[in-house]
């Protein structure tokens, strides 16, 4: 009898397979079979997907997420895959990424004046890019935020920034596509953000706009230049990593109270706590999720014991 039903579920996850790559063949989406989440997150962990898939346009997402929504499948939106940790089975389902090449790849900028300017950005653009850019056309806000990697659609769900400012200071409307392929454009007010957090739920970020000042080109560039500088000396940058594991607790670093524990170094498996700063867990090579989630439960737990203090990831965790 169990031997029946297992033959029945098989079956069942063949025939779903099936129709997903029968409808995605009839698209004009890239997509992947059984494709490593490794090769997509910064941390370079992550079995297979099932699927992955990279849309192109506004049009197809739309089609994409009424099959999913139609059909009942599963499916997770990725960005630059830079503060996420996959399991080691991967994804049963399909991932979704939005490609940088066509709209979600674009940054206009619009009602110039001598003050000020407004751009937009489609989700897929890279972080580091818009600001590095908009710093060259003379126009400040964004420069701090010149060293975070992963794209704009990832850093405003997750409201990314460095100390005193966030992605979502400078930020005023929002368009976004609901999971069962409905288009809105709200404004900023409507999402609630707080400390690397946003209330975005059940919608896809696909472009974001800004209210950016004018000011001294140079000035800013030296900005972007410095807050490069800073990472390079404090962040293991070059490293399979997915920035700070951890939140900060109200009024210190996740960091400064990681490192007081001496656990710079410390390893299980492959996974290490970075030697330059604290709240950084590296792959070192072949790291699996398993070893990534206990050097994190292992830190948790270390810190709870020591401060009473309740770490909380920072990283979503998708398994
Ligand atoms: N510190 C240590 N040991 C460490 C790390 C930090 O003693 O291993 C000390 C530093 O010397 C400093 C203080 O802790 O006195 C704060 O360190 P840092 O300036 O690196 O800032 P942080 O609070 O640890 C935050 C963000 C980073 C961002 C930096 C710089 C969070 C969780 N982290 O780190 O963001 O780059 O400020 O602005 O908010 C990220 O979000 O992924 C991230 C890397």
């Amino acid at each position: 009898m169990i031997k029946y039903q297992h033959i029945k579920l098989q079956n069942a996850e063949y025939v779903i397979k099936n129709n997903i790559e029968e409808f995605l063949s009839s698209t004009e989406c890239i997509y992947k079979c059984n494709e490593p989440l490794s090769k997509h997150t910064t941390l370079g962990i992550g079995g297979n997907a099932d699927f992955f898939v990279e849309v192109q346009t506004e049009k197809q997402l739309i089609n994409l997420l009424k099959f999913t929504n139609e059909n009942k499948i599963k499916f997770y939106v990725i960005g630059g895959g830079s503060n996420l940790l996959f399991g080691d089975n991967g994804y049963k389902g399909i991932v979704i990424k939005l490609s940088n090449k066509k709209e979600f790849g674009h940054i206009n900028f619009f009602n110039n004046t001598d003050t000020e300017t407004k751009v937009e950005a489609g989700a897929a653009v890279n972080l580091a890019y818009l600001a590095k850019y908009t710093a060259e056309q003379g126009f400040g806000g964004l420069e701090y935020l010149s060293g975070i990697p992963g794209t704009i659609g990832g850093a405003v769900y997750g409201n990314a920034g460095v100390k005193n400012c966030d992605i979502s200071s400078n930020l005023y409307e929002i368009e976004l596509t609901d999971y069962f392929g409905n288009k809105d454009t709200l404004t900023k007010d409507k999402f609630n953000f707080q400390y690397r957090k946003s209330n975005i739920k059940n919608a896809i970020i696909t472009k974001v706009k800004f209210i950016l000042k004018k000011a001294d080109k140079n000035d800013i560039l030296q900005t972007v230049f410095k807050e490069q500088q800073t990472r390079k000396k404090n962040q293991p940058l070059g490293t399979k990593n997915a920035g700070c594991i951890f939140k900060n607790p109200l009024n210190d670093s996740a960091g400064r109270i990681i490192d007081s524990l001496n656990l710079k170094n410390f390893n299980i498996g492959d996974a290490q706590i970075s030697d330059k700063h604290a709240n950084f867990f590296i792959n070192r090579n072949n790291a699996s999720c398993a070893d990534m989630l206990n050097l994190i439960n292992f830190v948790r737990d270390e810190v709870y014991k020591k401060y009473k203090i309740k770490l909380e990831t920072e990283i979503k965790i998708i398994k």
